[in-house]
């Protein structure tokens, strides 16, 4: 059996690096792994292969950025070619970003069966570009992996058939587990001067944030009044610095003088980083779930979120991007005003072991 994976952007990483390991545990399945090159900063890219243990890819489509529509479409042109060459029996996608439709779409029209890890997740919000990707890679999809019940639970709603619906459990979270220990190594606390227990981690990146001036300029306002409380610590998408810049915030910021703006993490130092912090305040899908594992509070700033569990068994709370709601929550956490936090069922590091039987099993009939 041959599966072409396909990771794109820096979320997909630490999702496709235990489904990898776990195929080469496997007899009778190869893999031949496809890089779109949607991310392509050493520090979005290259950084978590080498941390990960990522196997060079085997192509590279270097798209890099582009519109929504280019990108994708550049994604299709690059991707088929290789399909063809390497004729595979399925194509396995990760996650919600541009590279997973595309890829997932070029397969399907080739006939080829597609699988989707993380399927199932929605937040209900059509203006996000990720809902979109979402709804339609698992609408195309013939195996679809969820992460949390949630995901099932919408996947019948949309009317896919029982049959192609697993819940194993969230692969991220077997990265997770694996290279906690080595992330303790980490040290970034001292690099940046900043003590255990003592400062919160932020991160920018969902264009409903970072695209609006007023909007970035209201979170900033509540990041102004949190980090005289408590040291901020902002590892900066290059998305958002751009914006920062072109918006003419960065003086507003320089004068925030516990706010460290630092440039984006590799994996390990970001896992360190998360698992000593007081608390988490990001608009990212991933480190909602990644709070969860922690059992370190998140203030999501965003109005919805595509993992209900992390607010039911985890510690997340949806602030939105309004000041109030923002410096609330905040005060919620420093009263310590939060339940027990509780691990979601089968988030137990071995999902892509479950994922990978399941295949065997069923390619095998
Ligand atoms: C993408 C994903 C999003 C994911 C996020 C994580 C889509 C639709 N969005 O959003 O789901 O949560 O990645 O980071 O696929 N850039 C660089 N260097 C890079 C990559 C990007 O400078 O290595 C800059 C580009 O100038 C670009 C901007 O960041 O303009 C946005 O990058 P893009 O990949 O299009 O989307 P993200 O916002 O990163």
């Amino acid at each position: 059996m041959k599966i072409v994976l396909v990771a794109g952007a820096r979320p997909n990483f630490m999702k496709i690096s235990p489904i990898v390991k776990e195929i080469e545990k496997t007899e009778g399945i190869e893999y031949f792994l496809v890089h779109t090159g949607q991310h392509y900063d050493k520090k979005m890219s290259e950084l978590f292969f080498k941390e990960l243990d990522i196997p060079v890819p085997n192509a590279n489509l270097g798209v890099g950025s582009s519109s929504h529509a280019c990108q994708t479409a550049d994604i299709m042109r690059g991707f088929e070619p290789i399909l063809i060459n390497q004729s595979p029996d399925a194509v396995l996608v990760v996650g919600d970003v541009n590279s997973t439709i595309a890829c997932g779409l070029v397969a399907v029209k080739m006939g080829i069966k597609l699988i989707h890890v993380e399927a199932g997740l929605r937040s209900f919000d059509r203006t996000m570009p990720e809902e979109i990707n979402r709804v339609l890679t698992d609408c195309i999809s013939d195996y679809l992996f969820c992460t949390e019940q949630s995901g099932v639970d919408n996947l019948i709603k949309e009317g896919i058939s029982e049959e192609k619906i697993f819940l194993v459990g969230n692969v991220m979270i077997d990265t997770l587990l694996e290279y906690k220990v080595k992330a303790e190594k980490s040290d970034i606390l001292e690099s940046t001067g900043i003590y255990k227990n003592n400062f919160c981690v932020l991160t920018l990146h969902r264009p409903s944030n970072v695209d609006n001036p007023l909007i970035l300029n209201r979170i900033f306002d509540a990041v102004e009044i949190i980090q005289k409380d408590v040291p901020v610590i902002f590892p900066i998408h290059p998305r958002t610095y751009q914006n920062i810049i072109s918006f003419g915030l960065d003086e507003k910021l320089k004068n925030l003088l516990n706010l460290k703006i630092i440039d984006p993490l590799g994996y390990l130092d970001f896992l360190k980083l998360m698992s000593c912090a007081k608390f988490i305040m990001t608009d990212s899908g991933g480190i909602q779930g990644e709070s969860t594992m922690l059992g370190v509070p998140c203030m999501t700033l965003r109005y919805n979120t595509e993992r209900p569990i992390t607010i039911d068994m985890g510690l997340n709370q949806l602030v939105g991007n309004n000041v109030n709601k923002i410096v609330d929550g905040y005060k919620k956490i420093k009263n310590g005003e939060f339940k027990n936090s509780k691990i979601p069922p089968l988030w137990d590091g071995l999902t892509s072991r479950r994922i990978i039987k399941i295949l065997e099993n069923d390619f095998n009939k």
